[in-house]
C-alpha cells in the first residue's frame, strides 16, 4: 500500500506525463502508469510537480514588521538600516518568534520549504538570534531554516560586532555573514571579508556576505571574497549576495572578475525585488536597473540563485513569500526573456537556491525525498507567468498545505465555462 500516488504529473526533466508513487517519505517509483493502492491519490491532470521553492537570502528577524516603529519614507537602503536600528532596541524574543512563525506558515502555503535568513547580531542581547534558533527547531519538520550571523552595522564599524558574531555562532548560527560595503572605508571592508572568511574556515562553516550592495562601481569586495575563498580552500562554501555594484563596473574589469568568481566556486545570489527598488536611487536619467550581471555570471559557469530578501519590513513594503514573483521580477529586471532563460529563472528559485545553501539536489528522483509542489501550471515558464497556485505542498511524503486551484466561472452568452487562467493560451516554441 502506497502512502501517496500522484497521477498524470508533468515533471521538469521528463517529456511525457508520469505517475509518482510515495512510500515512507520517499519517491519509490516514477513511471507512465503505476497500478497500486494508495492511502491518498492526487490527480495532477498534466500539471507541473516540481521540487519545493528555496529562498537563499532572507531577513526573518525583520519580516512582517512593516510600520514598526514607522515607515521608511525615502525608500532607500540607508534609511531602512537606520529604521531597523530604531526597531532593534524594541525587539523581544516573543515578538520576533511570533512574526517569524507567521511568515513560515505563509512560506509553507507557497511551497517555500528552504530559507536562509540573515540574523542581525549587532545587539548585545542577541534577541533575534535566540528567537530564530527556537523558530528553526519548531519549523524543522517542514522548513530547512539556515541562520546567518550577520553584523548589520559592520564588523569594524560596530566595535562589539565581532564579539557578538562569535557569541551568535557559539549559540548555534551556522553561516558567517558580513557587509563589507557598509564599513567606514574600502580598507575596512577588505579586512572584514578576510577576517570573516578566516572565522568560517577555522570553524568549518560557510560564508554568505551582503557584498557590494551599492551602485559604486569601485565597490569590489566580491574580488576579495573570491580570492579568500581560494586562499582558504572554501570553494563552493562562499556566497556573494546582491553584488549590485557589478552592474556599473567597467566591462574590462568585469571580464577579469567573472572567471575569478567561477574559478573560486562562489555562489551569487541576486534579489530582484529589492535590488530594483533600492539601487539607482541617486540616479536621475538614465536610471540603473540595479541587478548584478546575472546572464554574464551564468555564462561564466557561476551558480546564480534568486532570493527574496524582504517581505513587509523596513526595506520593502510588499512581498508574499512567493518565489515565483521573485523569478518573474528577475526575468523583467535582468532582462532575460528567451524560453531557455525563463525556464532557468524557475531553477534559480528551486535547485540553484538549494545548491547555494549547500542542500542536497532537490530534483525529484526515485529514492529521493518526497518533497514537492503541485502547481496550477503545465511547465516552469507557465508557473512563473501565472505565479501559479500551489495546489499541494508535500514534505517527506506528507501533504502539509493545499490550496484550491483558481478557476473562474464565466457566465457569458453562448460561452458559459469554467476557465483555468493558467492554461488557456497555447504553448509556443521559439
Ligand atoms: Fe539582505
Amino acid at each position: 500500500m502506497l502512502d501517496l500516488l500522484i497521477k498524470s504529473a508533468k515533471l521538469i526533466s521528463i517529456p511525457n506525463l508520469v505517475d509518482v508513487a510515495v512510500k515512507d517519505g520517499r519517491i519509490v517509483e516514477i513511471s507512465p502508469v503505476i497500478i497500486g493502492e494508495a492511502t491518498r491519490v492526487i490527480e495532477a491532470r498534466g500539471r507541473l510537480v516540481s521540487p519545493p521553492f528555496t529562498d537563499p537570502h532572507f531577513h526573518m528577524d525583520a519580516t512582517l514588521s512593516l510600520g514598526l516603529p514607522r515607515i521608511n519614507r525615502s525608500g532607500t537602503l540607508l534609511e531602512g538600516i537606520a529604521l531597523w536600528g530604531e526597531l532593534k532596541s524594541l525587539l523581544t524574543v516573543e515578538d520576533v518568534m511570533e512574526r517569524a512563525l507567521r511568515y513560515c506558515d505563509l512560506a509553507v502555503s507557497q511551497g517555500l520549504l528552504a530559507i536562509r535568513s540573515h540574523v542581525d547580531v549587532c545587539d548585545d542581547r542577541l534577541i533575534a538570534a535566540q528567537a530564530l534558533i527556537e523558530v528553526r527547531k519548531r519549523v524543522a519538520p517542514y522548513i530547512d531554516l539556515q541562520l546567518v550571523a550577520f553584523p548589520q552595522d559592520g564588523l569594524y564599524r560596530d566595535p562589539k560586532a565581532e564579539a557578538n558574531l562569535i557569541k551568535a555562532l557559539d549559540l548555534g548560527l551556522t553561516v558567517v555573514g558580513g557587509i563589507p560595503h557598509f564599513e567606514r572605508t574600502m580598507q575596512d571592508g577588505t579586512r572584514s571579508v578576510i577576517r570573516l572568511c578566516e572565522i568560517a574556515e577555522k570553524r568549518g562553516l560557510t560564508v554568505d556576505l551582503h557584498c557590494d550592495e551599492s551602485d559604486d562601481p569601485m565597490s569590489r569586495h566580491i574580488e576579495t571574497l573570491a580570492s579568500e575563498t581560494v586562499r582558504l580552500g572554501l570553494q563552493g562554501r562562499t556566497v556573494g549576495s546582491h553584488c549590485t555594484s557589478m552592474h556599473s563596473m567597467d566591462n574590462y574589469y568585469a571580464s577579469k572578475l567573472l572567471p575569478l568568481i567561477a574559478e573560486a566556486g562562489v555562489h551569487i545570489i541576486s534579489n530582484p525585488l529589492i535590488n530594483i527598488t533600492l539601487q539607482g536611487r541617486s540616479d536621475s536619467y538614465p536610471r540603473r536597473r540595479g541587478l548584478t550581471r546575472v546572464a554574464e555570471l551564468r555564462a561564466a559557469g557561476v551558480n546564480v540563485a534568486f532570493g527574496q530578501d524582504c517581505t513587509m519590513d523596513p526595506w520593502y513594503s510588499l512581498g508574499s513569500a512567493d518565489m515565483l514573483e521573485v523569478a518573474h521580477m528577475g526575468i523583467h529586471a535582468v532582462p532575460m526573456t528567451s524560453r531557455e532563460a525563463m525556464a532557468w529563472a524557475f531553477e534559480s528559485v528551486t535547485t540553484n537556491g538549494a545548491k547555494a545553501m549547500g542542500l542536497p539536489d532537490p530534483t525529484l528522483t526515485v529514492g529521493g525525498p518526497a518533497s514537492m509542489v503541485l502547481l496550477q501550471a503545465r511547465d516552469p515558464i507557465e508557473a512563473v507567468r501565472m505565479k501559479a497556485t500551489r495546489i499541494a505542498v508535500i514534505r517527506n511524503g506528507k501533504i502539509i498545505s493545499e490550496t484550491t486551484p483558481r478557476l473562474a466561472s464565466l457566465f457569458l452568452p453562448g460561452r458559459p465555462q469554467m476557465l483555468d487562467p493558467a492554461n488557456f493560451a497555447p504553448l509556443t516554441e521559439d
